[in-house]
């Protein structure tokens, strides 16, 4: 790993710590998807050895397989639908606590189980703080049947629109099997307007415009750690 990306993921590992003092005994906790949430689960996993009693409901496949992999112990949506608290990743995050999701590719899940948490905390290096979202490319999970009248769409909005694609070319396929269009907006002036419209388009599924969901975001930084609250 080159300097640089040591020191960030020394920083995501130290908000991932930070968001452990809101994990308490016999929850359910919301696990979220991408390398800072890896960080969360493993310090969990930790705990959990240490005689933490917790079940935890994963939003991606991956994040199932290494919570599995390391004892925590699991539920489902399908058994339970109030989950304590949620911790997860972000791509940006904007004064309000909006945030844009889905860079990992996980964020329909990630949105149904923040949805059901009482409390989404959000951990983050410092980096991800924005003043305006909409640098990081939106994330828009669609039905593959739509992709390109979603995206003529999306674009009509004003942004460039891409399809994901893996490393072979081949379109990313989400855990729900849909495809993801990166939308690049630019700065986006009126988040809610924007996500009304998305979840307004026929063929979208979800967007990765989180408003009004996450509590606090903990954003680590190189001397502290920043705790945003709503
Ligand atoms: C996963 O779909 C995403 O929402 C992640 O939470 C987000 O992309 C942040 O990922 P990192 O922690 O890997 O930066």
């Amino acid at each position: 790993m080159a300097n640089d990306q040591l020191r960030n993921d020394q920083l995501k590992e130290k908000a991932a710590r930070a968001s452990l003092q809101f994990v308490q005994n016999g929850q359910v906790v919301g696990l979220g998807t991408g390398t800072t949430a890896t960080h969360f689960i493993k310090l969990l996993a930790e705990e959990v050895g240490k005689g933490l009693r917790i079940r935890g409901i994963p939003t991606s496949t991956r994040s199932r397989d290494l919570a599995e992999s390391l004892g925590i112990p699991l539920t489902t949506l399908d058994q339970c639908q109030d989950i304590a608290v949620a911790v997860d990743g972000a791509d940006e995050v904007d004064p309000k606590l909006r945030l844009i999701k889905g860079g990992g590719g996980a964020l329909l899940r990630e949105k149904i189980v923040a949805s059901a948490s009482r409390q989404l905390v959000i951990v983050a290096d410092g980096s991800k703080q924005v003043p305006i979202l909409g640098r990081f490319p939106l994330p828009v999970e669609v039905i593959r049947f739509s992709r390109a009248l979603v995206a003529k769409r999306i674009a009509a909005l004003g942004a460039q629109v891409q399809l994901r694609t893996e490393a072979d070319g081949k379109p990313f396929l989400t855990d729900e099997n849909n495809y993801i269009l990166d939308c690049h907006f630019g700065e986006i002036r009126d988040p809610e307007a924007l996500a009304r419209h998305l979840s307004d388009m026929p063929g979208v599924v979800e967007h990765g415009l989180f408003i009004g969901m996450a509590s606090v975001v903990l954003l680590a930084r190189d001397t502290e750690i920043v705790e945003l609250r709503r």
